[in-house]
């Protein structure tokens, strides 16, 4: 492991998966957020996020650098690699880790379970011993709506049983690590650890520069509608239109990936509540579910571009509804989500059009 930039003694925030849709989000709302007293360290193995040839820096790393003219220190390095990981740690005063570093396409976790397991399993425990060897014991996970199952109940609070009927190896590794960090932080009182399920994370930052950039075929329902509206793609297949649902298709809680960034800068407040420990599991959603057929509408509207579409079979493994109950996640930290679904579409749009090809040139 070859640290890219200088490291430094300031107060430092350990973001894994920092160069990926989520955490890149996270990162530049954390630097937009916080003032100049806390650095930001990324861990990134860029298995899933892209770097040009003679960049030092990922571009969505190099990309927010340049919208906050901050300086992120960035490490392409493996969560599993405990030696890799341990320098970092010499290197930062890390107060606080947020983990998004995960393999997450469910499909190719049922062909390639070890690989899951190994990436995401073997990872979080990985990381969890490196904070105990170094006395950090604040973490944010990022977990899944995935973890319910079937839901039992709608909307679905944080009290329903999770890991029943979990079809894929992506979706128990979600579980599973969670049941890990619950035996963590039963283990010694020092941890707190703050669990956030996300329900569909969609859109973009406002700025149209940085935003979810599939490798491959997209496998989720708004990336692949924004690049059929772009002409990357010539149509969507809707999977089943026969659910028992407001028009038969699929119906999700999207929430603005904005939105799901500043919640985990509320957890990370809660890290210096007085009496605040131990395992928290938070759902971040909307409340609300909107179906396959009314989010394409709601794309149409806002491009002005038409969404050629076809009725296909179901998908193996889909469920017809879901959608959280955000009680617990207004009441526990004092966030909520408060960008629409236009919003969504707006800023899924303003990066699809500004960047055809995503990342790359
Ligand atoms: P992403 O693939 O865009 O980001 C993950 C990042 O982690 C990538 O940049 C990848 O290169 C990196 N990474 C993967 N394995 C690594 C390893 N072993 N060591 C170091 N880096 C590694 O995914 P995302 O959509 O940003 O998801 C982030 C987290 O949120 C994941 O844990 C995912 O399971 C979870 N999540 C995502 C969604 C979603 O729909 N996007 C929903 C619920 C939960
Ligand atoms: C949404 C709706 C599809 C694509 C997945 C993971 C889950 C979590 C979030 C990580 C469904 C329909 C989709 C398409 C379609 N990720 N659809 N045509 O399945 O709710 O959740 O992402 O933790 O674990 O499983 O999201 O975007 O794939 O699907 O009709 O080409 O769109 O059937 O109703 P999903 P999605």
């Amino acid at each position: 492991m070859k640290p890219e930039t200088n490291g430094s003694k300031m107060p430092s925030i350990l973001v894994t998966g920092g160069a990926g849709y989520v955490g890149s989000h996270t990162v530049l709302t954390l630097l937009e957020r916080q003032g100049t007293d806390i650095d930001i360290v990324v861990v990134d193995n860029l298995s899933n996020a892209y770097r040009a040839q003679g960049q030092k820096q990922p571009e969505p790393i190099r990309i927010i650098e340049e919208l906050t003219d901050k300086t992120i220190h960035f490490y392409d390095v493996d969560i599993r690699d405990k030696d890799g990981l341990s320098k970092i740690f010499e290197h930062h005063d890390i107060e606080s880790v947020i983990h998004f570093a995960a393999l997450k396409a469910v499909g190719e976790s049922v062909q390639k379970p070890l690989e899951y397991y190994q990436a995401n399993i073997t990872g979080t425990c990985t990381l969890l011993e490196v904070m105990r060897n170094f006395g950090v014991y604040k973490l944010v996970y990022s977990s899944s709506c995935t973890v319910y199952g079937e839901p039992e109940n709608l909307p679905i609070n944080e009290g329903h049983p999770t890991g029943r009927g979990l079809t894929s190896p992506y979706g128990k590794s979600k579980y599973f690590c969670e049941e890990i960090m619950k035996d963590v932080c039963r283990s010694d009182p020092k941890w707190m650890i703050v669990s956030l399920r996300y329900f569909n994370p969609v859109g973009a930052h406002r700025s149209g520069r940085i935003g979810e950039d599939p490798s491959g075929i997209p496998n989720n329902l708004m990336p692949y509608i924004s690049q059929v509206a772009v002409g990357r793609l010539k149509e969507l297949q809707v999977f089943g239109n026969d659910y028992a649902t407001v028009d038969g298709t699929g119906v999700r809680d999207y929430i603005h990936v904005q939105d799901l960034a500043e919640g985990h800068v509320k957890a990370v407040k809660l890290f210096h509540q007085p009496g605040f420990g131990g395992f928290h599991a938070v759902n971040l959603g909307t409340g609300t579910g909107y179906s396959v057929l009314q989010m394409i509408a709601a794309f149409e509207q806002v491009s002005g571009r038409q969404i050629p579409y076809k009725i296909v079979g179901r998908r193996e493994g889909d469920i017809a509804e879901n959608y959280a109950d955000v009680s617990l996640s207004q009441r526990l930290l004092g966030w909520r989500a408060t960008r629409t679904l236009e919003d969504m579409c707006a800023d899924t749009w303003r990066w699809q059009h500004n960047n055809p090809n995503g990342f790359k040139k």
